[in-house]
């Protein structure tokens, strides 16, 4: 009879320990960053097509969704995704030495993914403050 006991304990546990794990996922913690930036002279728009095009295969990767916008001078850009990777991701771009003066704008919790699903694509800056002042 205790071993009976003992296996239903173990059940109940591994069900708990699913229950658990599902739970987890659900909640996954989810972070939408905005920061504008200017970019440094020798900035051209070829360099800014190359980091969006480098950025959808690791943002993809990661979870991460992101628009970003420049007019040949201002960057504007939104990040979505899991919290540690996007605070990450943040502090590596705020240090590129493509750009500089890097001003956090939203730093806010969200429940889930708002943008399309591309890991990164660039849209006018029109549209990006737009979407800014939708999402603030
Ligand atoms: C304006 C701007 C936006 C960027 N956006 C992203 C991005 O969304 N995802 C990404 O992986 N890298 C992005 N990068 C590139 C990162 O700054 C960095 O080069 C890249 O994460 C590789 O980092 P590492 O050289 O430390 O490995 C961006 C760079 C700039 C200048």
């Amino acid at each position: 009879m205790p071993h009976v006991v003992g296996d239903l304990q173990l059940i109940s546990d591994i069900n708990r320990s699913r229950i658990v794990i599902s739970t987890n996922a659900g909640a996954k913690k989810m972070l939408r960053m905005i920061y504008a930036s200017i970019a440094l002279r020798k900035t051209k728009d070829v360099d800014i097509e190359r980091i969006v095009s480098f950025s959808a295969m690791f943002n993809v990767d990661n979870d991460i969704t992101g628009v970003l916008a420049f007019d040949g001078m201002r960057i504007v850009q939104i990040l979505e995704g899991p919290d540690d990777v996007v605070s990450d991701l943040f502090g590596r771009i705020a240090a590129d030495r493509r750009h500089e003066g890097v001003v956090e704008l939203v730093n806010q919790r969200i429940d889930g993914h708002t943008l399309d699903r591309w890991g990164m694509v660039r849209r006018p800056i029109s549209d990006v403050l737009l979407a800014v002042e939708r999402l603030r």
